[in-house]
């Protein structure tokens, strides 16, 4: 069944090939070279059959425009499952079934599932080729959209054979459920609607994802190998794989200070990631290094070190402008694929905020006729856009240097309206570990009164491939295993006043609190100020250049309210008690701190 000489003699990979081709039943295999040319067939393939349609070459030269099927448009949390041998090491946040029942189970949709369609084995690197931080994997898909994405957003084709060699890999099986009878026609988006499973198996490294041909679900390297397989991995050899941003911060001598940060989805990791310093900064940089996923090994030198895995961006358009993100819009001038967006009249993309003034007439991300005040949106809320990394214009010099970047500060937030103030940091890398694991978003804006947090410890509630008060422990034991400790940080953008407005400008603003924390790293900060929540700069601390924001203000999204906090602190204990013995004593403990420095608060604890 395979018609074309794979370039690599490794048994394993030869081997599950052919298992796989027998068991699926491919009209043919291909195994992908990772070429131009590669790229563009498939996208020709792929324009001929509806699926893709090319955009204005005089606008968005090289770029397309991509339509799902409308039931096929986002991650899928509830058909996501770890399956490991026992329940309890999946822990109570993930969805888990056995690996046996499970295997029984997609053996049967997969028997014959790619019929009529094309085997495309794609072999990948996640994080730069022949990097000690990198890791192999090799995903085999039905879907010639997934092998174009997946050399967008990782390093793909036959090099990383040749660096594979015979050493082991993490097989990504792939379908889209939708096998052709001889003689039917496609569809432009097929998929299937019935059954969709998007399944990790952490105790063999291995990822099976049926029925699906959307982002996170059908994009191995990303969710499911980057994030829930490799935080095992990254648990069994002693790392991490975080759902955080990376980026470098440059001073105007040079000074380059590399943070990662960790935001739920939807919070502005790619805008913090790509910051442009607002006026007054100037000659300060941010440069970027990824916008989602960071993988950090401790190093003999005592650093914590790390890589951005991906190759590319699989970001959020709407929202996405000149003005929220100049970078990202830049990055996204020439060879992008544009999922669900709209199309305009002259065969552009657009999308809602992507401009202040509304297109008077657009074809709408299903394809229909949209004008303004159709009681639709344009772009599904969820459309994205793949575009290589390398094209972004804060790109960092090093952002594919082998030996990753040494990160000197953790930045943790979430989208929090009150109690929350702008920054604080941990008193140490328990109470750091404390303050990630209980952060969380608002839900929505609406239980006024409440505390309304759905908690998202590290920002991996969906990607933690193991159970999250073991890997709460993982991380508290990295206090023994780095010598040079980055500084842990809580940040929250979204702090509202009493009219209910945003307290903080956010965006570049952000930059002024990044600069504090760097200054904190590199110790020349002035001594900052102890609360309950934990060290805050003063007023004078923040350089204010450029921004006309009062010191009552500044101290208005700095207070903390002791019944919120009090609330906030007894809402914690709900989620440590779901994790029973699995809980790290070091976090409770750290909750009870907290009570008992608030008891020791006035009601309202402010900045003086
Ligand atoms: C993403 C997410 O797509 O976090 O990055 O949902
Ligand atoms: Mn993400």
């Amino acid at each position: 069944m395979t018609n074309e000489l794979p370039r690599t003699r490794n048994n394993k990979l030869l081997d599950w090939v052919e298992e796989v081709a027998l068991k699926c039943k491919p009209e043919r295999v291909h195994w992908c070279d990772g070429s131009q040319e590669e790229y563009d067939r498939l996208c020709a393939e792929m324009v001929a059959q509806g699926t893709f349609i090319r955009l204005n070459d005089a606008k968005r030269p090289n770029s397309y425009l991509c339509r799902s099927d409308p039931g096929d448009v986002a991650r899928v949390e509830d058909r996501t499952f770890i399956c490991c041998e026992r329940k309890e090491d999946a822990g109570p946040t993930n969805n888990w079934v056995h690996p046996e029942e499970m295997k029984a189970k997609l053996d049967g949709l997969l028997e014959g599932c790619m019929r009529g369609r094309t085997m495309y084995v794609i072999p990948f690197s996640m994080g730069p080729l022949g990097s000690p931080i990198s890791h192999i994997g090799v995903q085999i898909s039905d879907s010639p959209y997934v092998v174009v994405s997946m050399r967008m957003m990782t390093r793909m084709g036959g090099r990383v054979l040749d660096v594979l060699g015979d050493a082991d890999f993490v097989p990504c099986l792939h379908s889209i459920g939708a096998p052709l009878a001889p003689g039917e026609a496609d569809v432009p988006w097929p998929c299937n609607a019935e059954h969709k499973y998007i399944v990790h198996f952490p105790e063999t490294h291995s990822i099976v994802s049926y029925g699906s041909g959307y982002g996170g679900n059908a994009l191995l390297g990303k969710k499911c190998f980057a994030l829930r397989i490799a935080s095992s991995m990254g648990r069994e050899q002693g790392w991490l794989a975080e759902h955080m941003l990376i980026l470098g911060v440059e001073s105007p001598e040079g000074e380059k200070t590399y943070v990662a940060a960790a935001f739920p989805s939807a919070c502005g990791k790619t805008n913090f990631a790509m910051l442009v310093p607002p006026d007054g900064f100037d000659g300060w940089k941010v440069r970027t290094i990824g916008d989602d996923i960071a993988w950090l090994k401790p190093q003999p030198d005592g650093t914590l070190r790390a890589i951005n895995p991906e190759a590319g961006f699989f970001g959020v358009a709407p929202g996405t402008s000149m003005k929220s993100n100049p970078n990202a819009m830049k990055t996204l001038n020439a060879n992008v694929i544009f999922t669900n967006v709209a199309m305009t009249d002259d065969g552009d993309v657009w999308w809602e905020g992507m401009t202040e003034e509304v297109p008077a007439h657009l074809i709408d991300w299903q394809g229909k006729d949209w004008t303004p005040g159709c009681g639709r949106p344009a772009a599904h809320p969820n459309s994205r856009f793949t575009a290589p990394a390398s094209q972004c214009p804060s790109i960092d010099p090093a952002w594919e240097d082998p030996a990753g970047v040494p990160i000197r500060a953790l930045i943790f937030g979430g989208r929090l309206s009150k109690t929350f103030p702008l920054v604080f940091e941990a008193f140490d890398w328990q109470h750091g570990v404390y303050l990630a694991a209980t952060m969380g978003s608002e839900a929505t804006a609406a239980a006024v009164g409440q505390a309304a947090i759905r908690r998202d410890p590290f920002a991996m509630l969906p990607f933690c491939g193991y159970n999250m008060g073991d890997y709460w422990n993982h991380w508290l034991a990295m206090e023994t295993q780095v010598e040079t400790l980055p500084r842990i940080y809580r940040v929250n953008w979204f702090r509202k006043d009493a009219n209910g407005k945003f307290a903080w400008p956010g965006f570049g603003d952000n930059m002024r609190v990044l600069k504090w924390i760097v200054d904190r790293v590199r110790d020349r900060a002035p001594e900052p100020a102890a609360s309950p929540f934990g060290y805050m700069p003063r007023y004078q601390d923040l350089n204010w250049n450029g921004l006309d924001f009062s010191e009552d203000r500044f101290n208005g999204i700095m207070n903390i309210d002791r019944g919120e906090a009090e609330a906030e602190a007894r809402d914690q204990a709900e989620l440590f008690g779901r994790f029973g013995h699995h809980l790290p004593s070091e976090l409770e403990e750290q909750r009870e701190k907290l009570l008992r420095r608030l008891d020791e608060t006035p009601p309202v604890w402010r900045l003086a």
